[in-house]
């Protein structure tokens, strides 16, 4: 059983993801974290993330970057969404992502393109979203509660910049797949999306062919 949780920065996919991770009892791939590792080894390497040649040769990196602090940050996510405009760079990580996917007894992917390009086939689609506004102020607390002093209007900038970049690119578009539905957490608690969620996905297994 494979579960494609996509959608826009902050919607609350990762935590729904997870959450049925522990419903279903499946494993859960944060795809995201990959694209910010190249992304944070393009910076490492004194590369340039807009540059094809640097961005791919960043995908070579070290998988003890993925437990860097540094890897969740805006300014991280800004470079992932920088460097995962090259089809080198999504061709690099598609492997990695299918494999997770195809384990014996199932798994859960978040991500951008799982439900379109990764596992266009999987037994469950979401496409989570929320408000451009709700979206900001989720990142502002969490910035907060790690010590930050957020500011809210470049975080609206930051976030709309990396909407509009991932929607707008050639390659593995941000968009709503075929069979997917919708999920609006702007008004739900976390456990209200929960709850929505795993009903989503019941009905959809209870579908299936
Ligand atoms: O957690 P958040 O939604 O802020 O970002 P993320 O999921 O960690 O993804 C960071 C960036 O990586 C996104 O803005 C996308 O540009 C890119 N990404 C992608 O292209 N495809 C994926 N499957 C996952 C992330
Ligand atoms: O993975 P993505 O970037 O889409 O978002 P997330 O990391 O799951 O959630 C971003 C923040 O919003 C976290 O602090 C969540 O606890 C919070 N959140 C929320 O307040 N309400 C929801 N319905 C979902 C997430």
């Amino acid at each position: 059983m494979i579960i494609a949780v996509d959608g826009p920065a902050a919607s609350g996919k990762g935590t729904i993801a997870k959450a049925l991770g522990r419903h279903y009892g499946l494993p859960v791939l944060d795809t995201g974290l990959l694209y910010r590792a190249v992304g944070l080894s393009v910076l490492k390497n004194g590369g340039d993330p807009d540059h094809q040649a640097d961005a791919l040769a960043a995908c070579g990196f070290d998988d003890a970057i993925l437990a860097d602090p540094a890897l969740r940050s805006e300014a991280v996510g800004s470079l992932a969404s920088r460097v995962s405009v090259h089809q080198s760079v999504r061709d690099a990580l598609v492997q990695r992502q299918r494999d997770f996917a195809t384990q014996p007894g199932g798994a859960i992917l978040d991500g951008r393109d799982i439900g379109t390009v990764i596992a266009p086939d999987a037994d469950a689609k979401i496409f989570v979203t929320a408000s451009v506004h709700v979206r900001a102020e989720r990142r502002f607390k969490d910035a907060q509660a790690h010590g930050g002093q957020p500011d809210m209007d470049s975080l609206i900038a930051d976030i709309q910049a990396r909407d509009t970049r991932d929607m707008s690119r050639d390659h593995a578009p941000l968009k709503i797949a075929d069979g997917a539905d919708l999920l609006d957490t702007s008004n739900l608690t976390i456990d209200a999306a929960v709850q929505r969620a795993i009903a989503l996905v019941d009905a959809q297994l209870e579908g299936r062919p």
